[in-house]
Formats: C-alpha cells, structure tokens, sequence
C-alpha cells in the first residue's frame, strides 16, 4: 500500500497556487502515514513520531500560508489565523495524555480531522481566499 494511500490528492483540492499545494499533498502524506500507523497499531514510538510530524508540518504550512495571504494583501488574514488555530487545536486534541498514559485517536477520528477540517479548509477558505487575490497580487507574488 502507497503512503498517501489513506487520503489521495485530488483535482478538486487545487488551490492555484503551486506552491501551496503541494504542501496540501505533503500534509496528505504526512496524514496518511499516520493512519497507517494507528489503523496498524503500531507502538507508542511509530505513533508518536508520525503524529510529530504531522503537527509540525501543518504547524509550517499554516504559518507559511499566513504570511503568504498577508504578503498578498488579502483581506480576512485574522479570521483565516483563527480557523488555522482551530484546526490545529483538533489536531492535537487526536493526542490525549491521561493518567494512565498518552492515547491516540482512532483511525476513524483522524479521518474526520482530515477530511472534514483539514480537506474541507483546503476547498472552502483557501480555495477562497486565493481566488479573491486581485491578478496584480498573483503576479507580484510569482514573480518574487
Ligand atoms: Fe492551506
Ligand atoms: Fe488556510
């Protein structure tokens, strides 16, 4: 089975930005090697760092994409920086520390963090956002 295997890029994601989009497919990744390893049920230590690694890499691209929209003028910046807290304070809530230990969600839950947080902002709000960017705001950030 492929990594990306759990969450496949699709057409339908495609911000416009070739950048920002391949750091979607690089959270996909990162997401789907993650599945695997709770839907495997691997150790503490597989879990935990392909958990680790999910956070920091959404962690990368929320703040990159942040200074993106701001670089481009785009207005709504504060709401976007909210949802991007939002969704990562999901994210590290699928990472319980209890008494008894640290448990990880399920595959089931992490699917639903991906799909209907994670996938759904890549289509709704960012999709958004970069289509509201004026074409002069496009160019200067292509061409810099
Ligand atoms: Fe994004
Ligand atoms: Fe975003």
């Amino acid at each position: 089975m492929q990594p990306s295997a759990s969450f496949p890029w699709k057409t339908e994601y495609t911000v416009g930005n070739e950048s920002i989009d391949e750091q979607h497919r690089t959270l996909l990744e990162l997401a789907g090697l993650l599945h695997m390893a709770v839907a495997a049920g691997q150790g503490y230590k597989i879990i935990q760092s392909a958990f680790a690694a999910l956070v920091k890499y959404t962690d990368e691209h929320f703040t990159a994409e942040e200074r993106f929209w701001t670089d481009a003028r785009s207005g709504g910046v504060e709401q976007h920086k909210r949802l991007h807290r939002q969704i990562t304070e999901e994210l590290l809530a699928l990472r319980f520390e209890g008494p008894y230990g640290v448990v990880f969600c399920t595959p089931n839950e992490l699917t639903n963090w991906v799909e209907h947080r994670l996938i759904a902002h890549f289509i709704e709000e960012d999709q958004d956002v970069y289509r509201s960017l004026s074409q002069g705001a496009k160019r200067r950030r292509a061409s810099s």
